[in-house]
């Protein structure tokens, strides 16, 4: 039996299929390319030592869908196709509903059509909105400020509708905190186009060289120094999570929601402090205001992937900055 790894050249999935196939489990990637490259699949070989099986094709198109489900003995499905960029779901928010929810709804019929019963899911922090205390625990409610964050909190439901309707259905929802850090062959990590919304891929252009200084979105939050402070976790932490979550869905029916996060917060200048400190690279920032939307702590209580999984997250964030640094600078600098 195979699992079906969608969006499984992108940032998370590529990490997560090598841990898979590192654990002896038998892949199938499906990918459109609208966010990653397919030099990605050769690193994949040259990582795994196996070929990889793989269609290039949308999740939205059913054709391609049945043609994995008939040509392959599809077991589970691992779903991180999805966009993923918030201002730019504020802007074209049925782009974001389509490809999202249209292309989760359209896999979950094409996983009907074949009796595959279980699901993975790419959720996200995002659903515990702005009004939860932390730590954030699974049974909080849920909400969102914006089309990408509506669109996680809606697939969570259809999950869960869907596992009421069939009893034999096993979703799990892996709510993730703030995935950073890269493989430690350098060949794969985070590669986003244009300017980074995100943290440490912008940090990370500011080391490089190709951006000038960091804006910290803001130094007056009730925190440690007053600085946005946010539970990131290993990417590859994070894919493991994903390898214990397949062996807990093969043996439980029903929906469940897990954080994977480490449960620690690390603020914005504690985590420029610590990339300068593993690259011996200086990163200028400024302090400017706060960026809309902005909570001003997020970071999980962990207890419940430790309880389902036996899972917890290893890597400290000197190993992250080490191990995203060894990606975007590669000859730049020798870690
Ligand atoms: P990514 O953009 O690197 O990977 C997503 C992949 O899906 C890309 O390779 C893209 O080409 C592909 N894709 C998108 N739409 C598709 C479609 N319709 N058909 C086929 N392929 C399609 O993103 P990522 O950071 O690896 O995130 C993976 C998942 O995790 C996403 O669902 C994202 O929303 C979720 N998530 C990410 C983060 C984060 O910080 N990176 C946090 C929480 C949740
Ligand atoms: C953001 C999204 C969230 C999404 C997640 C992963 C918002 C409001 N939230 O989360 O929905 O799930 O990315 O894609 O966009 N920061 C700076 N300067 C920067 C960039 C960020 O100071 O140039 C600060 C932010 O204010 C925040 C922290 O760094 O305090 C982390 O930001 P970011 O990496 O964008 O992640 P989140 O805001 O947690």
């Amino acid at each position: 039996m195979s699992v079906l790894v969608t969006g499984g050249t992108g940032f998370i999935g590529s990490h997560t299929a090598i841990q898979l196939s590192q654990a002896g489990e038998d892949i199938v990637i499906i990918d459109n390319f609208s966010n990653s490259k397919p030099e990605v699949l050769g690193k994949l070989k040259t990582i795994t030592g196996k070929e990889v099986r793989f269609y290039e094709g949308d999740i939205r198109d059913s054709a391609v869908l049945d043609k994995i489900f008939s040509e392959n003995a599809i077991e589970a499905v691992i779903h991180f196709a999805g966009l993923k960029a918030v201002g730019e779901s504020v802007e074209k928010p049925l782009e974001y509903y389509e490809n999202n929810i249209g292309g989760t709804i359209n896999l979950l019929e094409a996983m009907k059509r074949r009796g595959c019963k279980k699901m993975i899911f790419s959720s996200s922090a995002t659903v515990y909105g702005n009004d939860n205390p932390v730590p954030f625990v699974e049974d909080m409610s849920t909400s969102a400020i914006n089309p990408y964050g509506w669109t996680k909190v809606m697939i969570e439901h259809i999950l869960e509708s869907v596992c009421i309707s069939d009893p034999e259905f096993s979703a799990i929802l892996l709510r993730y905190f703030n995935p950073i850090g890269a493989h430690k062959s350098g060949l794969i990590g985070e590669d986003p186009q244009g300017i980074p919304n995100n943290l440490m891929p912008y940090i990370m252009k500011v080391a490089a060289g190709e951006l000038p200084y960091l804006r910290v979105y803001g130094n007056d939050y009730d925190t440690v120094d007053g600085t946005g402070v946010r539970d990131f976790i290993h990417v590859v932490d994070l894919a493991d999570g994903h390898v214990a979550a397949l062996r807990y869905a093969r043996s439980h029916t029903g929906v469940e929601a897990v954080n994977l996060g480490t449960g620690k917060g690390t603020s914005v200048l504690e985590l420029v402090s610590a990339v300068e400190k593993v690259t011996g690279i200086k990163i200028p920032y400024e302090i400017t205001g706060r960026r809309t939307g902005d909570i001003a702590i997020c970071y999980a209580d962990v207890t419940k992937a430790k309880e389902l999984f036996g899972w917890e997250a290893k890597r400290d964030i000197d190993e992250m900055c080490e191990d995203s640094a060894r990606w975007v600078l590669k000859n730049k600098i020798i870690l």
